[in-house]
């Protein structure tokens, strides 16, 4: 059977974003700058470097600033005009020729009821979720690489890496069945968070999933699992009950950014690749140590 083609992103980005206070206090933490770039700027370019036409959004109360992100800004586009400045006018426009919707979900009510909010945009087709936690740096997106699977395999595939043993906990990790090849493996089922010694491997889910629509049919009747929440999780252990879900260790390097330490790492590894900044941000780096170096040895 031909695979139906993945066209649509559902980006869940309604989460409070507590460990970013008191900066997300007033700012959704999807618009916190990784160097000058919303971290969801870094999800959507890569859903549409992948070949996605339709974007969801699902948000929640006071993520106003994300809808405004992608919007046209007709009097700064002007000014921008204007002045003559160009590459500033590019970077402007490069937000708002991308189709992007926009849900609510009106209560937290967890990671697997924000992916059922979409049920309606998505309707009987294949469709990708991206976190915005989770920035993946590849040759050829991390998105694009798991429609590459769902094309062979016509089944859900979820993205995973291995993480440390003191990371698994913080993760959906995946009990491997058997593999189908180095990178592609069978499942038996998705565990969330594991306590600490109890993780069935060490293949965490990293915020790239592409699913069938049945994965609704789960959603829908999922009981709350870990932190009480209702886990897209558990929903998926359901649905490779009844239908073959991959896991697929995808290639390309991830970017926690929601932690502290991740976030700033990341913004350090992104402005050192830059062209504009990358020697300038080096020798800083360097400055700083020494300096701290210099205190301790006192
Ligand atoms: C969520 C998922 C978890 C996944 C993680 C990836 O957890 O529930 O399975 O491994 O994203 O970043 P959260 O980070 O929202 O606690």
């Amino acid at each position: 059977m031909e695979s139906k083609r993945v066209k649509k992103a559902v980006i869940p980005a309604a989460g409070l974003g507590t460990r970013f206070l008191p900066a997300t206090k007033a700012m959704p933490k999807e618009m916190l700058p990784i160097v000058d770039k919303p971290t969801i700027q870094y999800i959507i370019e890569e859903a549409v470097e992948s070949g996605i036409e339709d974007i969801l959004i699902v948000t929640g109360k006071g993520k106003r600033a994300i809808e405004d992100h992608f919007d046209s800004v007709p009097e700064l586009e002007q000014i921008l005009i204007e002045k003559g400045k160009s590459e500033f006018l590019k970077l402007v426009e490069e937000t708002t020729n991308i189709n992007i919707h926009f849900i609510r979900q009106s209560k937290p009510m967890g990671l697997g009821h924000a992916v059922l909010q979409a049920k309606a945009f998505v309707g009987d087709e294949p469709f990708v979720v991206m976190l915005g936690d989770d920035i993946v740096q590849a040759e050829t997106p991390c998105t694009r690489q798991l429609i590459n699977q769902y094309e062979i395999t016509n089944s859900s595939i979820i993205g995973v890496q291995p993480v440390s043993d003191e990371e698994t906990q913080r993760y959906g990790i995946v009990d491997l069945s058997s593999s189908v090849s180095e990178t592609l493996h069978k499942v038996k089922s998705f565990v969330e968070k594991p306590v600490p010694g109890t993780a069935p491997s060490n293949l965490a889910i990293l915020g790239r999933y592409l699913f069938t629509p049945e994965i609704f049919k789960y959603l829908e009747t999922q009981e709350p699992g870990a932190g009480n929440e209702i886990q897209l999780t558990d929903a998926i252990t359901r649905l490779n009950e009844m239908q073959r879900v991959f896991a697929y260790e995808f290639n390309g390097k991830r970017y926690d950014v929601g932690e502290k330490l991740g976030f700033i790492r990341t913004t350090l590894e992104f402005a050192l690749k830059r062209e504009d900044l990358g020697d300038d941000v080096h020798k800083l780096m360097i400055e700083l140590l020494e300096n701290r170096l210099s205190l301790i040895e006192k």
